[in-house]
């Protein structure tokens, strides 16, 4: 490959451009041609001062993120940063597109900025899990002070070119022609015998009083369990506290035990599995997909409501179809009401709710449908009505028209059946609160064609969304696994362990709520109608009784804690121990002490056993299509990257005894080892060893 970096001369003036496509990431090539031309420009006598400037879209944003987990090639990015910072001639940064992470590094290392309006700047290794290695932590506060470094070190978010200019962080703003507007920037700054400006020789502001304590009180809850924020805080402190080379060996101490720690590796699996996911394979990636410019909704309710306020959302217009007048005034009157919440705090302005308003269109009629691209039917759960409604679609759809369902446990296949064209008919499971929530999983029915999935999945990241592909089974991927855990939570407390002790266990773990207080969210009820179903359909076979019908049936629909007005903190009942009490005296129960470690081992590994299955019956295709379900669908710590990634660090081999043993001792199918369990277990392998 030509060399990624060049010099050249415009009269007094060097001009080092980068030019390694898509984003000029800071790979070795770049590296080694940033400190070359630099050597070349200083040793030139002819240049005076040397502007550095990205080729295409950006200036460097970021690592070359190929180079990860490969032994460090020289020379490295602090060397490199530090030969600028040393030049004895002015270093001008010239910033358009997106000057994140290295890239912002390296021009912090220039005595001066200048960026085009439109550009960005931003420190956003924290979202990897790392913080920013080659100075930045130590020169960023130097210009913008520690409060604003804090924000933009721990929070990742880059800023706005104005922003930054109000900040101190580029020292002027331009448009138009950026290499223009640098080169005679420069001129100026030449003209004016404008001083060198090394950022390690200016003191930091200021800082008041007990700010990092407070920060860090500030972020303790939305942060907890990750790594990178708590290191990141460390290391502004070490740019106010140290001077600037003892702040770097502090910077760079903390970097390393970064790059090393279970939270990062977990991170960057994420970053990476968020972005794999969206590859299908075995699906052609030339595979035609459909234009969808007109989509519709049937049922105006939960879910509806909050799917169709997705695509308004991204500008694509959307019918809500409901059968009864009331149900649909009830629908968008919620979704109105949504909106200006959010318009009241300030993320949307007044124009903006009433364009999107505008772009859902209430309808009683079947007949508005005839010409929409996607349907996505989130009517009630029962297979009666999903009949009557395809039955429908199919009758006024136009042709290559997708239909698609949002049911949660019903069969996908079936629902096709209802149609004369099932190849069009998908399953879209979106989680609630729909306009919320980033999982979609797209469910492939046995006939969906190709061109259908490769639509639907696409779609998925116009309106926002991490689509991930499964197959049609109960619960599909998320469910069917919940429902293992649930059902063994329940379990736990049969035998002894309190409700808030299995909360607990799983809360630690990382898990926004535990599953009791997650049951209580969706509504006890829900659950126990589902159970009531299946015992009605299989009386053999159904679902055993548990002290959670005994709770509903006496109806505690508050559901296992008792909690406050307003206030979602579960507090336990003592009510509710009384019934679990009774429950196991009229069961002959025995209550023994359950350990910690067991209700973790049990919540657990009956998850992984059960994604082993859906991996090994191909309802997902990799491990890593289950692990994002579970990051965007439930809340999984992001830092231990997943169910089976984290099952991964544990040992499956481990993992694998253990559900044996209860096998050996239950008899459950449920914890039947997996095939693909005991396989990788028997040689010695992860679900992620090659
Ligand atoms: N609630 C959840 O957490 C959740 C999550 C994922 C998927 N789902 C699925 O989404 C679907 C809807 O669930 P929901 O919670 O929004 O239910 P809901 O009861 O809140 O809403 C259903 C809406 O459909 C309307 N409706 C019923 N029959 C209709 C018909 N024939 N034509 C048009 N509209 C009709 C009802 O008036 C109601 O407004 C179900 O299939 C459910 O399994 C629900």
């Amino acid at each position: 490959m030509s060399n990624p970096v060049s010099l050249s001369r415009d009269s007094d003036i060097g001009v080092i451009r980068i030019n390694y496509p898509p984003v000029n990431a800071l790979g070795h090539g770049v590296r080694e041609g940033l400190q070359q031309c630099l050597r070349d420009a200083l040793a030139d006598e002819q240049i005076r001062a040397v502007v550095v400037i990205g080729e295409g879209k950006t200036f460097p944003a970021g690592a070359d993120i190929h180079e990860f987990g490969k032994p460090p090639q020289q020379p490295a990015l602090p060397t490199v940063i530090d030969e600028y910072e040393a030049s004895d001639k002015l270093v001008v940064a010239a910033i358009h597109g997106t000057a994140l992470g290295g890239g912002l590094e390296v021009a912090l290392g220039c005595d001066y900025r200048v960026a085009l309006d439109s550009a960005r700047l931003g420190l956003p290794e924290v979202k990897l899990g790392l913080l920013p290695g080659a100075g930045g932590t130590q020169r960023l506060p130097r210009l913008v002070g520690a409060q604003k470094a804090l924000e933009m070190v721990v929070g990742g978010n880059p800023v706005k070119a104005k922003e930054a200019l109000s900040l101190g962080l580029v020292d002027e703003m331009v448009s138009g022609d950026l290499l223009d507007g640098a080169l005679a920037y420069t001129r100026q700054l030449l003209a004016d015998n404008a001083p060198l400006r090394k950022l390690r020789d200016l003191a930091v502001p200021d800082a008041q009083d007990g700010l990092f304590d407070q920060f860090e009180q500030s972020i303790a809850r939305k942060q907890r369990g990750f790594k990178a924020p708590f290191s990141c805080i460390k290391a502004v402190k070490a740019a106010v506290e140290l001077p600037f080379d003892k702040g770097v060996e502090r910077e760079r101490e903390l970097f390393f035990e970064l790059l090393v720690s279970p939270e990062s590796a977990a991170q960057r699996h994420v970053f990476f599995a968020e972005r794999e996911v969206a590859k299908v394979p075995g699906l052609d990636k030339n595979t035609p997909k459909r234009e969808i410019n007109q989509v519709a909704v049937i049922g105006a309710g939960t879910m509806g409501g909050g799917i169709a306020m997705n695509f308004a959302n991204a500008g694509i217009p959307v019918r809500l179809l409901e059968v009864k007048e009331d149900a649909l005034e009830r629908g968008v009157a919620v979704i109105r009401k949504n909106y200006e919440n959010t318009a009241k705090k300030g993320r949307i302005t007044d124009e903006q709710v009433e364009q999107r308003m505008a772009l859902i269109q209430p309808t009683l009629s079947y007949d508005d449908l005839s010409d929409v691209d996607l349907v996505i039917e989130a009517v009630f759960e029962n297979m009666d009505v999903k009949e009557t409604v395809f039955s429908e679609l199919d009758r006024v759809c136009k042709p290559g028209a997708i239909l698609a369902t949002n049911t949660s446990t019903l069969d996908v296949d079936r629902i096709a059946s209802f149609t004369g064209r099932p190849e069009d008919v998908m399953g879209m499971h979106f989680f609630s609160p729909a306009n919320v929530m980033k999982l979609l999983e797209n469910v492939r029915g046995e006939k969906t064609s190709d061109e259908v999935v490769a639509t639907v999945m696409d779609l998925s990241r116009r309106i926002g969304k991490v689509g991930v592909l499964v197959g049609v089974c109960h619960g599909f991927v998320g469910n069917r696994m919940l429902h293992r855990r649930q059902a063994e939570a329940v379990q736990l407390v049969n035998e002894g362990a309190s409700p808030q002790q299995v909360d607990k266990v799983l809360f630690d773990l990382g898990f926004p709520m535990g599953p009791f207080a997650m049951s209580d969210l969706a509504g006890m009820d829900v659950g126990y109608r589902i159970r009531e179903e299946l015992r009605k359909e299989d009386p053999a076979n159904g679902p055993a009784r548990n002290w959670t019908d005994e709770l509903v049936e006496a109806g505690r629909l508050a559901g296992v804690f008792d909690y406050k007005d307003g206030d979602r903190t579960p507090v336990p009942s003592t009510a509710v121990d009384g019934i679990i009490e009774q429950y196991r005296s009229n069961n002959g129960i025995t209550p023994r002490e359950i350990s910690d470690q067991e209700i973790l081992e049990r919540c657990m590994y009956v998850m992984v056993n059960e994604g082993a299955k859906i991996l090994e019956e191909g309802i997902a295709a990799r491990p890593l299509d289950v692990d994002v379900i579970w990051i965007y669908g439930y809340g999984f710590p992001v830092y231990r990257g997943g169910v089976l990634f984290w099952a991964d660090q544990v040992g499956v081999k481990a993992i694998f005894e253990k559900v044996n043993e209860i096998y050996q001792q239950t008899g459950s199918d449920v914890w039947k080892p997996a095939k693909l369990l005991s396989d990788l277990a028997e040689q010695g392998k992860g679900f992620y060893s090659k």
